[in-house]
């Protein structure tokens, strides 16, 4: 008799709407169209060095389609380096072992950047994995969209919606902080459908001065009010420069001591950075003669029901994940590409990062409708 076939599955990384409905998709057609059985690991990597199990049966998988966060839980450890009572430990040939010891016919990791470089490490360690891709930065190589980007861009195009009307009435200058790490998706794509004055990306380093100019042009026509939305990850010219001296630095050291020095500047440098908004909205003050707030979006980006564009996208991609699996294909990661979907190896997405490029349309668009883009 056919044994039946025995899928694990972790998400891990960040938590971003439409986790739940993708792990529903892969749940919902292996347990339904294939007669699989489904295992689910708790918060990531860790579940599966710890063993860490929960039952994805058919009622587990009802009702969570429409809820936000992972009814697995995630978490940002690394199989290769995991606190295990105060110490990091390699917890790979335990992973391994567990996956065996389960009789798993395949690993589905839901996860953005560091998931695919730590799915990479199994996937070089003989486990048989398929990856989905999810985050609200929309980074990933290869893919159209990831899982969590739409959700995210409505929420922060939402709140520029209603900075708007306060920066109008009290004529001032609103900076909205939009999460990113270091692409300029959510931030490029907010800012324009919300009609940001000024957009700050971290691919477009900017110069406060040119930013500031367009702010008292503004003042000049009789707009006293501006909204600057900036990616958590833009930085001035100054500041850029920096950065990339120290990153090179690092990569060009010959000995411990040099590659220890650049780390410790790049270290400095970033401590300096997570202040940066706050600093800018100081500086248009004083530039500007208008006063500056701050509004950080942080978490409220990532969290609550996924958008529709979500659910449609993490059930495209869960259902074909489960459909690669039974057709046997593996250490690939299950792409979005137009209408359809297509499984690109994991070798070629981990590692990489998909920025915005310099001459990318949307950019084009920003600056024909007038915003500033800080160059
Ligand atoms: O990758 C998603 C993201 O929200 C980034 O935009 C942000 O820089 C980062 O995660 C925050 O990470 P954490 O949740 O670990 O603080």
């Amino acid at each position: 008799m056919k044994r039946t076939k025995r899928i694990g599955i972790i998400t891990a990384g960040g938590d971003s709407p439409g986790l739940n409905a993708a792990i529903r998709g892969v749940g919902k057609a292996a347990l339904g169209s294939y007669g699989m059985e489904i295992v689910g690991f708790r918060d990531g990597f860790r579940g599966l060095a710890e063993d860490l199990r929960m039952r994805l049966d058919k009622r587990a998988l009802a009702g969570i389609l429409t809820i936000g966060g992972t009814i697995l839980g995630t978490g940002r450890d690394k199989p290769h380096r995991m606190e295990i009572q105060g110490q990091d430990r390699d917890m790979t040939e335990v992973i391994a072992r567990n996956y065996a010891r389960h009789k798993l016919d395949a690993l589905v990791c839901i996860g953005g950047g560091g998931t695919h470089k730590n799915a990479l490490r199994l996937v070089e360690k003989g486990l048989k994995i398929i990856t989905l891709p999810k985050t609200i930065d929309n980074d990933i190589v290869l893919t159209d969209a990831s899982i969590g980007f739409d959700t995210a861009l409505g929420i922060a195009t939402e709140a520029i919606d209603r900075l708007h009307s306060t920066a109008h009435s009290h004529h001032r200058i609103i900076i909205a902080e939009i999460m990113g790490h270091r692409a300029g998706w959510l931030t490029l794509g907010a800012g324009i459908a919300g009609g940001a004055d000024v957009i700050l990306i971290p691919e477009m380093p900017y110069d406060i001065e040119h930013i500031a100019a367009a702010i008292r042009q503004r003042s000049r026509h009789g707009t006293n009010f501006s909204i600057v939305a900036v990616a958590e990850g833009a930085m001035s010219k100054e500041d850029a420069a920096a950065f990339a001296k120290a990153e090179a630095q690092k990569r060009n050291a010959t000995s411990k001591a040099q590659k220890q020095r650049a780390k410790t500047e790049l270290a400095v440098l970033s401590a300096r950075h997570s202040g940066n908004t706050l600093r800018l909205a100081k500086q248009l003050e004083a530039l500007t003669h208008l006063e500056a707030r701050v509004t950080i979006l942080g978490y409220v980006q990532r969290g609550g029901t996924p958008s529709a564009g979500d659910r449609l996208l993490a059930t495209r991609l869960g259902t074909k994940c489960a459909e690669l699996i039974q057709d046997k294909v593996f250490g690939v990661m299950v792409a979005a590409r137009g209408d359809g979907v297509k499984p690109v190896p994991i070798a070629e997405v981990a590692g990489r990062l998909k920025t915005v490029p310099p001459d990318h349309p949307w950019l084009d668009s920003a600056r024909r409708v007038g915003t500033c883009l800080g160059d």
